[in-house]
């Protein structure tokens, strides 16, 4: 078992413990385990059960009857960026929409600022992050639209997450209003060159205003050449082309769903991506909530995560998305808390987090509540109470 500081710590006492391990405890997806310990070694787990029956050992951490839960995997954000647009979301609030548009202001802004205050930046949404309990993140380019911006901004993730996504294709950068043909050339060869060593994902918004699907499969495609797995904004604004590009193209996951008809969810139903759905988005825009329950019903694997950025979902509590989707996109507790932990793996396809089983990371937030049904029944309250990650306590 590999370990980075060789200590082993038992938290005991854990009223109920989420595995995510369907053959562990009360054998449901979230592998319930009450009264339970866990065991960390170095950065694993190396032990869950009763807790009557954990090993003893130097360091002990009595959770006091509380819940723990695997730390959240948030498998997408978009945290390079520099300004606020505090405006836009006042307008938005009083009757305006959302549209892509918004973009350039964040790409202005991004441009304009120094490494450090891009960096400065993303370390603040981190740590807020960390203390809402998320261990894991993934984030992407996309404020820079140049191909120094988006390299610089990979090469700034990529000191903070192996999780990084290329979105060259945010939108056409305004320097090529006249002339998208170019910037899509620019995307699939000059910047995927420069930006392609420092991430593992590449993205593209398809969506009207931004890219449709033609673009699209020609981005995408032209990332998977140079080694890069596809993910994709889909379906947010309005029905269109991304899902079943993004399924046809074996991508990851499909983000947003907003929008879909049947054959979208049949596609999903039937291939391996994941469907990412982001309350955080909905809610910031006053658009309708994407229906969780119709693709949970339909057999589609779901992730809940943030779409943190600074216009449309201005939050990095997975928490609060957890509420969001239990009160107004069908999912039960049990589902949402899955989805925003093994689901969040499962649509970065990692096994090594989003559970906690025996060689898993030790990644896992402690709840000052008795079960993680508090997330969603005590919304708002911030109930993360300790976070490991890799075995290390940090919060
Ligand atoms: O995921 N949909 C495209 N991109 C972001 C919004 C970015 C922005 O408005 O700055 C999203 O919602
Ligand atoms: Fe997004």
């Amino acid at each position: 078992m590999s370990s980075t500081t060789g200590t082993t710590t038992v938290i005991t006492n854990i009223a109920s413990l989420v595995t995510n391990d369907p053959s562990l405890g009360d054998g449901s997806p979230l592998g319930l385990i009450q009264d339970a310990a866990v065991v960390i070694e170095g950065d694993r787990i190396a032990w869950t059960g009763d807790s009557r029956k954990a090993p003893a050992t130097d360091n002990r951490v009595d959770a006091g009857g509380r819940a723990v839960i695997p730390g959240f995997v948030d498998s997408h954000s978009h945290l390079v960026f520099a300004g606020d647009r505090t405006q836009e979301f006042n307008a938005r609030m009083s009757g305006r929409g959302y549209t892509a548009g918004g973009i350039r202001t964040t790409v202005a802004a991004t441009r304009a600022a120094s490494d450090e205050d891009l960096e400065r930046n993303l370390t603040h949404y981190l740590h807020e992050a960390l203390r809402q309990g998320t261990t894991t993140f993934e984030t992407k380019s996309g404020y820079g639209l140049t191909v120094e911006d988006e390299a610089r901004a990979l090469r700034i993730a990529a000191a903070h997450t192996d999780e990084v996504t290329y979105l060259g294709a945010h939108i056409v950068s305004p320097d090529y209003a006249d002339d998208p043909a170019a910037y899509v050339a620019l995307v699939t060869g000059e910047m995927l060159d420069a930006c392609a060593p420092y991430a593992r994902w590449i993205d593209v918004f398809c969506e009207k205003g931004a890219f449709d699907g033609d673009q699209a499969r020609a981005i995408l495609t032209a990332g998977t050449a140079k080694g890069l797995h596809p993910r994709v904004h889909a379906n947010q604004l309005s029905y269109g082309p991304g899902v079943q590009l993004a399924v046809e193209l074996d991508a990851a996951s499909a983000d947003h769903c907003t929008h879909l008809t049947d054959a979208d969810v049949e596609a999903l139903a039937n291939g391996r991506t994941v469907a990412t759905l982001l309350p955080g988005a909905e809610f910031s825009t006053r658009a309708e909530w994407p229906d969780a329950r119709r693709l949970l019903d339909a057999g589609v694997t779901v992730a809940l995560s943030t779409d943190c950025n600074p216009g449309s979902s201005f939050t990095s509590s997975v928490p609060f998305c957890i509420a969001l989707a239990v009160r107004d996109m069908g999912m039960t507790p049990d589902e949402a808390v899955w989805s925003a932990t093994a689901g969040g793996a499962a649509a970065l396809r990692r096994t090594d987090i989003g559970r906690l089983t025996v060689g898993a990371r030790a990644d896992l937030a402690l709840l000052d509540a008795p079960s993680h049904v508090h997330l969603a029944y005590r919304p708002g309250v911030p109930l993360v109470t300790g976070v490991w990650r890799r075995g290390a306590r940090e919060v």
